[in-house]
């Protein structure tokens, strides 16, 4: 266990820690010798950092587990390690745990969730593709395990079962409403729409974007996913079929927003709205966490939302 993570980090204090080296970039000083501007990370969150000393950093890398000495200052109004050694400790030596972010709840319990709702589902075709998904232990370890994004929302261990079950409850809803909607097509896609995810990412030290992740996107791998699932399932319906695929394609809502397709029929449409409306809630309830005490009146530019929020009146 380690005795300091980032976020109980305050300016004053003097850092002797473990963490991990986000980023970590060499500048010219214009009187000779190198600096370095740096981003440190732990499970709690991350924190940027600055070297005067970048001569002293070579053999450290981004991504590598560092031991730190220095101390928290504030700089245009956020927090930063000014760093006076930095070490290399060795991956076996560090507990993993202290690392990378995990959902704060129980993701076991996330799980009895969603499993409640693919029992819901009748259709038996729907089910089969349910079941292959589910009934396979390999793909469950990895769909417990992984995030939803790297940092825009649900960047976290178990976030992308704590999204896909919010998505759900919000389908549910929707369907409340406008029962027209084929209940068993939302909750199937609704389950599958994000799987490429458990690809997209490698969440071991740290979240990041694996190479398939780069150049197919989860979009992508989830729609191949679910095309070889079906390949097994004899006589699966050729719309049910098209149906699926084009949700999962089409979930983004937008060509610039990744999906390939718009939504082209209600319950691709209903669930764009409702994967955005999730992922849009938890920005905003991140923007909160993150300037919790901090007696501001707006947040920071939120590249994701184009806007800064308003957090409220100032104490
Ligand atoms: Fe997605
Ligand atoms: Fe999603």
């Amino acid at each position: 266990m380690k005795s300091q993570y980032i976020d109980e980090l305050k300016a004053g204090q003097s850092v002797k820690e473990i963490f991990v080296l986000a980023k970590k970039t060499v500048k010219d000083k214009k009187d000779g010798g190198f600096y370095a501007i740096l981003e440190f990370s732990d499970r709690s969150g991350s924190i940027d950092g600055i070297s005067w000393d970048g001569d002293s950093l070579g053999d450290v890398s981004a991504g590598d587990f560092v031991f730190i000495t220095g101390n928290v200052t504030e700089y245009s109004g956020r927090l930063q390690v000014v760093v006076n050694s930095m070490s290399l400790v060795k991956e076996s030596e560090v507990d993993a745990s202290d690392f990378l972010p995990s959902y704060s709840g129980d993701v076991d319990e996330v799980l009895k969730e969603l499993k409640v709702f693919r029992a819901n589902v009748q259709d038996p075709n729907l089910r089969k593709l349910l079941d292959s998904f589910f009934d396979d232990n390999e793909f469950m370890i990895l769909f417990r395990l992984a995030p939803a994004a790297k940092r825009v929302h649900h960047a976290y261990l178990g976030g992308l079962a704590v999204h896909t079950l919010s998505v759900l409850k919000l389908l549910k809803s929707i369907q409340s409403v406008y029962n027209s909607l084929n209940l068993d097509l939302l909750i199937t896609a609704g389950i599958l729409h994000d799987v490429g995810k458990i690809e997209e990412y490698t969440y071991k030290k740290s979240i990041n974007i694996s190479d398939r992740g780069r150049l197919l996107g989860h979009i992508v791998i989830g729609s191949d996913m679910v095309t070889e699932r079906i390949r097994h399932i004899v006589g699966f319906p050729r719309d049910l079929k098209l149906k699926i695929l084009h949700m999962i394609l089409s979930h983004h809502g937008e060509k610039e927003w990744g999906s390939p397709k718009q939504p082209l029929f209600p319950e691709a449409l209903v669930l764009h709205y409702a994967d955005n409306l999730d992922s849009k809630m938890e920005m905003m309830r991140q923007i909160s966490a993150r300037h919790r005490g901090q007696n501001k009146q707006w947040s920071d530019y939120h590249p994701f939302l184009e806007r800064e929020i308003y957090l409220g009146e100032e104490s």
